[in-house]
């Protein structure tokens, strides 16, 4: 075996031995799963949509220009890639929007380039994966900082530490960057966005904190047209980026930002995952522009409807069958345990159903494998993907999922942490039998 080999093996070993190596699952077709589908993010189950499948293909028979794209965005401006930027900053209601092949591209691109010398990233300690390799890219070492998940509160204190002990911000001449997902994809829980654009207002006077907001997760479910959270809470000239994807609800690939024309320009220049690929093919822009159509048709408001509607009748169930089943083995996230006394509203968005439901286990491989028995696939989801200690099985939900397949996930999971129960019960009770045997064989050697 050569050093490399050797060095690899090893490292995936220690992987296998705290189980956390990652594997491909089997591999699927959305038309036919083999199993009930849980764990795709097709919220909106617009991939096995045939009004879509026919549009896709209509579209692309008329289209003139259908394989490839010919290269980088910088060398051949393809006209459809020109036009569905142009469609999406009117649909989205942003002075430019930039194309990226994909939203990892996007977040990685925009957090390397877009924060200068002098400047501070500030970010949810949940934040996805892209925007790290972004930061640890670009130019701010040493003036990045997380917050705790949500807490308005913490964010105040790391923003009020920062403008304290640095005068160039406090002047503005420093800028500081707070960087949210407005659905956070392990957790389903959502951005009190509204406080953070009033915090960053009220620290940052001189309009130097700029809020960037991935809605990877929310495009296509929430405001307007499915125009995402911002737009639901009418913030969009609050917030310097959004972040939308077109892989998740949208059934395609690709992702867009939608900035002002200097930072687009300035992206165009200095984004290295956008400048130096080839841009997505004209048969993927196409189906992306497909995908918007259902967008601005209404369609995805309907679904969306259906979505969240299952949403709150799943965690009706869950939260009942949950009852009698010990946190240890099974349980919501603190969140989602009780149904919250306020209603939803355009103020208090956190409080929205979602379609990303966690079920926090210590036991998330055994469950998803009893689920998968069953024909249901959920996947387990352990560190480095989450924090230690917050395993789970996330549980996506779709809009052309049933409520009698909802039903089944509930009563197969529920099922399990009985077993698992039953189990321990078991151990104790040997544990119990064996301390007697034990504590009586030592009374009898007193004895002799
Ligand atoms: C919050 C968030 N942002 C960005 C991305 C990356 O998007 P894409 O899948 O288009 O690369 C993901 C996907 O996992 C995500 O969950």
């Amino acid at each position: 075996m050569s050093a490399l080999d050797a060095k690899l093996t090893a490292a995936l070993a220690s992987r296998e031995d705290r189980h956390i190596r990652r594997r491909l699952p089997q591999p699927t077709s959305a038309s036919a799963p083999p199993s009930i589908d849980f764990s795709s993010n097709d919220y909106l189950s617009l991939s096995t949509s045939p009004v879509l499948h026919k549009h896709v293909l209509d579209t692309l028979a008329a289209a003139p220009d259908i394989l490839g794209s010919g290269g980088s965005r910088l060398l051949v401006n393809g006209i459809a890639h020109a036009r569905l930027e142009t469609r999406l900053a009117t649909f989205f209601r942003s002075p430019a929007a930039l194309l990226f092949n994909s939203g990892f591209d996007a977040n990685a691109g925009f957090f390397a380039s877009i924060p200068q010398p002098g400047d501070f990233v500030v970010y949810d300690e949940y934040i996805h994966a892209s925007v790290h390799d972004g930061l640890r890219a670009g130019r701010t070492a040493g003036a990045q900082f997380a917050y705790a998940h949500n807490d308005v509160d913490a964010l105040r204190r790391v923003l009020e530490g920062i403008v304290k002990e640095h005068p160039r911000v406090q002047s503005g001449k420093s800028s500081v960057f707070v960087a949210v997902e407005s659905l956070y994809s392990m957790d389903g829980t959502i951005a009190p966005l509204a406080e953070i654009v009033q915090l960053l207002e009220e620290i940052l006077p001189e309009g130097n904190g700029h809020l960037v907001v991935d809605e990877a997760h929310a495009t296509g479910i929430y405001g307007p047209q499915g125009r995402g959270l911002v737009a639901m809470l009418g913030l969009e000239g609050k917030v310097l980026a959004r972040l939308h994807t077109f892989g998740k609800a949208l059934a395609a690939s690709g992702a867009v930002i939608l900035t002002n024309v200097l930072i687009r320009d300035y992206l165009l220049n200095y984004a290295r995952p956008l400048i130096y690929t080839t841009s997505l093919s004209n048969a993927n822009i196409n189906a992306a522009g497909c995908s918007f159509d259902m967008l601005e048709d209404g369609t995805a408001e309907k679904l969306a409807t259906r979505l969240l509607d299952l949403s709150s009748y799943f965690l009706q169930l869950l939260r009942f069958e949950l009852a009698s089943i010990p946190s240890t083995i099974l349980s919501l996230p603190i969140h989602l345990q009780h149904p919250q006394s306020t209603t939803p509203s355009l103020t208090s968005p956190t409080f929205l159903p979602t379609p990303i439901i966690p079920l926090m286990t210590p036991l998330p491989r055994p469950l998803s494998a009893y689920l998968l028995a069953r024909g249901i696939n959920a996947r387990p989801i352990t560190w480095p993907t989450v924090p230690k200690g917050k395993d789970r099985v996330r549980v996506c939900l779709h809009a052309g999922t049933t409520r009698a397949e909802v039903e089944q996930l509930v009563s197969a999971a529920v099922a399990w942490a009985r077993d698992v129960m039953a189990e321990d019960e078991a151990l104790r009770q040997r544990q119990r039998r064996r301390e007697r045997a034990r504590a009586v064989s030592g009374f009898m050697e007193s004895k002799l």
